[in-house]
């Protein structure tokens, strides 16, 4: 083995991609080796197809909804670009133009919206959030009131991935439903951090990814609700052989599901307990940050303030007068992993959008890390190596 190989390393970086659960391994290579299309009328294929509708009922269950509203995806971005665009062409029975999206949305919500706008004359309008990422809600309010008719679809993601934000998401659906709009809500990072119960919620539209929740990547789900006037089944992105009710045409990933529903139950079952401990771990790597670089900022949510308010899992600090990129290698070569802000939009040179709609400067913006726990997660038993080791 390399001495490379060997250097330990800290994997701070969950929010991007977390590891795939032992336990979710053992069952994706049982169900790999399960032959049959999910279509095919032959008996391997009455067998895949069975495995994927049991799934499809573990899962709802896990998520407080029934085993109809779910519509399995290939991940979280083609949930959204389902749930955004599917559900603005599904309600165009009467033009209705404006779309409202959160201004700290996941770049595959505001994307699909800013697609609706620049081809499909949507009227895209982005709701505000205050300095610590949560959406006002006297913006959503004034916003649905301009002209409710007028409104195709709001969206509201649950918990902000690069800040860790929780957003008021019982009210925002309260305000939307009682003026007849429906809402989507991008769940992808609240899944096994906070409480997801989606029948008490009662948004219309739910997306959710593997691979955030210790499953496979390239799998996900939307969870739609009743088909019902105010949301119709979302038109769908893809068509072919009219797999998932005609919502999502495609070969049924028969493992992949399967792991899915694996992963979405133990998230579950096993939240309490995984938010209680990464909270505490996240609390005493921010007294150690805070320890060596005394003033270093925590964005988001106050980490004194109700613990409702901010995930668990995501910590996402700004190191005033740094370099963030030049700090994240700095670390890398530290053997701790982390990420700059979103890994969707790493690479790309610009000030992450969600600390400029919190009202941050490009600099603070530039000079900022995220720190995400996970599953894996542990008090390091290991002491960095230099150049760390001074400072940490
Ligand atoms: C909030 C949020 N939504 C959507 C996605 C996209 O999910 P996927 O990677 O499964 O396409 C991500 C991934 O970073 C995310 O954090």
């Amino acid at each position: 083995m390399s001495a490379a190989a060997e250097k330990p390393v800290h994997y701070l970086d969950h929010a991007a991609t977390t590891p795939v659960l032992p336990a979710v391994v053992d069952e994706l290579s049982r169900l790999l080796r399960v032959p049959g299309n999910a279509g095919s009328v032959h008996g391997s294929g009455r067998r895949a197809r069975r495995l994927v509708e049991e799934s499809r009922e573990r899962l709802a269950a896990a998520l407080g909804a029934r085993p109809g509203d779910v519509v399995f995806t290939g991940g979280g971005t083609e949930a959204d670009n389902l749930a955004v665009k599917g559900l603005y062409w599904a309600r165009q029975g009467r033009p209705r133009r404006r779309v409202l999206v959160s201004e700290v949305e996941h770049h595959a919500v505001l994307d699909a919206a800013g697609w609706l706008g620049a081809q499909q004359g949507a009227v895209v309008e982005h709701l505000p959030v205050d300095s610590d990422g949560v959406v006002r809600l006297d913006a959503v309010r004034a916003a649905l009131d301009a002209d409710p008719d007028g409104v195709a679809v709001l969206s509201c993601m649950w918990v902000n991935n690069e800040v860790g934000a929780v957003q008021p998401l019982d009210a925002v659906v309260e305000l939307a439903h009682s003026r007849g709009v429906p809402v989507h809500t991008d769940a992808v990072q609240a899944l096994g951090q906070v409480p997801v119960d989606l029948g008490s919620l009662g948004a219309d539209a739910v997306s959710i990814t593997g691979h955030k929740i210790g499953g496979p990547v390239g799998v996900g789900a939307l969870i739609v609700g009743p088909d019902h006037e105010r949301a119709p089944r979302p038109v769908a992105l893809l068509h072919g052989g009219g797999q998932e009710r005609g919502m999502r045409s495609g070969t049924a990933d028969v493992a992949g599901i399967g792991a899915l529903a694996l992963a979405g139950e133990l998230a579950v079952e096993r939240q309490r307990e995984q938010a209680a401990r990464l909270r505490g771990l996240g609390r005493s790597l921010l007294e150690r940050v805070r320890a060596a670089v005394p003033d270093v900022v925590l964005n988001g949510p106050a980490v004194d303030g109700p613990e409702s308010m901010r995930s668990p899992a995501i910590w996402h600090l700004t190191f005033p007068g740094c370099d963030g990129d030049a700090l994240l290698m700095l670390l890398d070569a530290g053997g701790v992993e982390c990420s700059t802000g979103s890994a969707c939009s790493a690479g790309v040179p610009q000030a992450s959008h969600v600390l400029l709609a919190m009202g941050r400067d490009e600099t603070a913006a530039a000079g900022s890390l995220r720190l995400s726990l996970g599953h894996s997660s542990h008090r390091p038993t290991w002491k960095p190596s230099p150049p760390l080791s001074g400072r940490w």
